[in-house]
C-alpha cells in the first residue's frame, strides 16, 4: 500500500522565505532591445532635423554683410565686376567661395549689386558698357544697366543684393542663394 502524504507535516510557506530571483524572459529581453534600437535611430533622424530648423537662429540667418571694398574703388556712372568670399562657406570651398557680381553706382553713395547670375538658368550674365546692357552668353538673355529684363528668356530682371556704406566700404548682405521669388 503506497505511503499516505502527511499534509499536516508540509512546512509551513511563510516559513521558507523568499525564493530565488525570477530570470528576465526572452520576450522581454527582445521588447528592450528592440525599444532601445527604436531610440537611437530616432536620436540619429532627429539631430540633422533640428539642427537644420535651428540653424538660421544660430547663424544669424543665412545672410551675412560682407564688404565689397570702398566705394571710391567703383567710379560713379559705371557698372563694374566685383567679388566677396561667401560668409558661409566650408574650408575645403576654397576658390568656389569666391562669388563675383556687377556693382554699379549710379551717384554719390547710391549703389546698385547685382547678382551675377541670369535668372533663366543661372549663366553667368557679362555687362557690356557700349551697349550698356547685360547678355547672357547661355541662351541670349538680355537686360538693362537698371537690371531689368530686355528680351530673351529670363523670366525676370536681374536679382539684386541689399546694399550699405559702412566706414567709406560698400558692403552687401550675401549668403542665401537666390530664388524667383526672393533677392539674394
Ligand atoms: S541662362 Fe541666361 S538666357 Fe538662359
Amino acid at each position: 500500500m503506497p505511503e499516505q502524504f502527511d499534509y499536516r507535516s508540509a512546512p509551513d510557506p511563510d516559513m521558507l522565505g523568499p525564493g530565488p530571483e525570477p530570470q528576465p524572459s526572452r520576450r522581454g529581453f527582445l521588447f528592450w532591445l528592440g525599444a532601445g534600437i527604436n531610440a537611437i535611430v530616432a536620436v540619429a533622424i532627429a539631430i540633422p532635423v533640428v539642427g537644420y530648423l535651428l540653424a538660421p537662429w544660430k547663424s544669424g540667418g543665412s545672410q551675412k554683410w560682407v564688404s565689397l571694398g570702398t566705394i571710391d574703388s567703383f567710379p560713379e556712372g559705371q557698372t563694374r565686376l566685383g567679388e566677396y568670399r561667401n560668409p558661409f562657406t566650408t574650408p575645403w570651398d576654397g576658390y568656389t567661395a569666391n562669388t563675383p557680381c556687377w556693382v554699379r553706382r549710379q551717384t554719390g553713395e547710391s549703389f546698385t549689386v547685382f547678382a551675377i547670375n541670369c535668372t533663366h538658368l543661372g549663366c553667368p550674365v557679362r555687362w557690356f558698357p557700349e551697349s550698356s546692357l547685360f547678355m547672357c552668353p547661355c541662351h541670349g538673355g538680355v537686360y538693362y544697366a537698371d537690371g531689368s529684363h530686355a528680351a530673351g528668356p529670363p523670366p525676370r530682371g536681374l536679382y539684386t543684393y541689399e546694399t550699405r556704406i559702412k566706414n567709406g566700404t560698400l558692403e552687401i548682405k550675401a549668403g542665401r542663394l537666390p530664388t524667383l521669388q526672393q533677392t539674394p
